[in-house]
């Protein structure tokens, strides 16, 4: 079967932009701000550089090594069938964030209609009623969540290079430059250097252990790991991608975009006093109020920023959403031996039951909750703080304990024609570093240790 492939800049791009998301630019912001900024910030760096890259090599390893879906690609590497359930595992878990995700994403797409035909102007109270309005509405914000689902489901269809990496070239820059431009507007605001202070000076009193899980969470769920997704997106790297370097560039931009996304939102609203703690709904309800008041001389500029700033935030959303898309498409077409646009098809219809469900439990129908949480905020906890952490703490067990040293050192070397100097630090982070770190921090939260 003729399978694509990314190019060189397809690579980075392409998996930059899986882990470039409303992760960064919504829930990164509202994590800090809730944990005290620059001291989870420093927890969330820590997270990323012991735990993060090297289990994202980890993954590169399995799905390049196979060159095929997740489900597959957990069969070919692993010395037991029964491994493939972590396959499947990370299909699951990212077929229900894109469920999720995709409520969130829909609501960035009505606030970037919003802001273009102006409905976001008016007081803070009229600013925080328009997000409850909007959100607990039975219809509209499902009708938005699907047509995100169908956005993604457009590009997918078009294929490896046509579709994903060629969205990915055009949206990253897009994403960076408009960041760029909102970071400095920001940035010029009377009194935003408290808001830059918040984000690059340490409270260490605010850390607990739950902070830590969140910061994992987070850390996992920023850079796509533990769900399969990057072990699909390496399957489409070509024999000559180096492994470490790419992860390392890509978890490199994530975290630069995570800062940067706090960067664009805290100086604002310190500017105009407000608290940095107000959770998910801060980019819904306190920066159109930010906005608005931070431009109140120039109302142009704060439109134009608005208008900009929702943008940004499809952007970066749908890369991610093509992302969790792929790995479930990829496993239909495969596997199931459909056509891809057909196995596209299913994802898009499964995925947007879940974003339906998810979308009315906020607020329209309260009876979908479970365990006392309305079924959006279950799933989001039951993926980012459960089946991912899970998924990645099988995955380096996997690779550090089952997998034959030398297929390792083969792909971490490219056959032999990269220095592999590196290879026993990585390998001894995967055999020990990464199990011990998750399990202690699931240890930690349930109070065991
Ligand atoms: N990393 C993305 C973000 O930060 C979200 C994402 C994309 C993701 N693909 C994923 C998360 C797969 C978990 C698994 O927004």
């Amino acid at each position: 079967m003729e399978r694509g492939n990314f190019g060189k800049v397809g690579v980075i791009l392409a998996t930059a932009g899986s882990a470039v998301g409303l992760g960064n630019v919504w829930r990164f912001p509202f994590m800090a701000g809730q944990n005290g900024g620059a001291a989870f910030i420093v927890l969330y760096i820590g997270c990323i550089l012991l735990l993060g890259i090297p289990g994202m090599v980890s993954e590169f390893i399995i799905g390049r090594h196979a060159q095929a879906n997740a489900q597959r690609a957990y069969d070919t590497i692993a010395p037991h069938r029964h491994w493939r359930f972590v396959g499947y595992l990370g299909i699951l878990t990212s077929t229900i964030i894109l469920g999720f995700y995709a409520v969130v994403a829909g609501w960035c797409l009505q606030y970037l209609y919003a802001s273009i035909v102006g409905q976001l102007s008016g007081d803070a109270d009229y600013v925080t009623t328009y997000f409850q309005t909007f959100s607990t509405d039975p219809l509209k914000p499902c009708l938005w969540a699907v047509a995100f689902v169908v956005l993604t489901h457009l590009v997918v269809v078009r294929g490896v290079k046509g579709g994903i990496e060629r969205a990915a070239k055009i949206l990253m820059p897009l994403l960076l430059l408009l960041l760029v431009v909102i970071v400095v507007a920001s940035c010029m605001l009377p009194g935003a250097s408290e808001g830059v202070r918040f984000l690059l000076q340490p409270d260490f009193s605010k850390v607990s252990s739950s902070v830590m899980l969140e910061a994992l969470g987070q850390a996992f769920f920023s850079l796509s790991l533990g769900t399969a997704c990057l072990c699909t997106y390496a399957s489409y790297f070509t024999k000559d991608t180096h492994l470490l370097a790419s992860a390392g560039q890509i978890a490199l931009l994530d975290t630069l975009i995570a800062i940067l996304a706090g960067l664009m939102i805290f100086p604002a609203a310190f500017s105009v006093g407000v608290q940095p703690d107000s959770g998910p709904s801060l980019i819904f309800i306190t920066l159109p109020n930010v906005f608005q008041q931070a431009f109140a001389q120039m109302p142009v500029v704060g439109y134009v920023i608005a208008v900009l700033f929702y943008a940004l935030l499809v952007f970066a959303a749908l890369t991610s959403t093509i992302s969790m898309h792929e790995i479930g498409t990829a496993f239909f077409h495969e596997e199931r031996h459909l056509p891809r646009p057909r196995a596209a098809l299913v994802l898009t219809i499964v995925c947007s039951v879940i974003a339906v469900l998810c979308s009315l439990s906020m607020g329209a129908v309260d009876a979908i909750s479970l365990f006392g949480m309305p079924l959006m905020a279950f799933c989001d906890m039951l993926t980012a703080q459960v089946m991912l952490p899970a998924g990645a703490f099988l995955t380096s067990i996997l690779v550090g304990w089952f997998v034959s040293r030398q297929v390792l050192r083969d792909e971490f070397t490219n056959r032999g024609s990269l220095r592999a100097t590196l290879f026993p630090i990585w390998l001894c982070c995967v055999r020990y570093v990464v199990p011990a770190g998750i399990l202690l921090i699931f240890l930690h939260q349930l109070g065991v240790v």
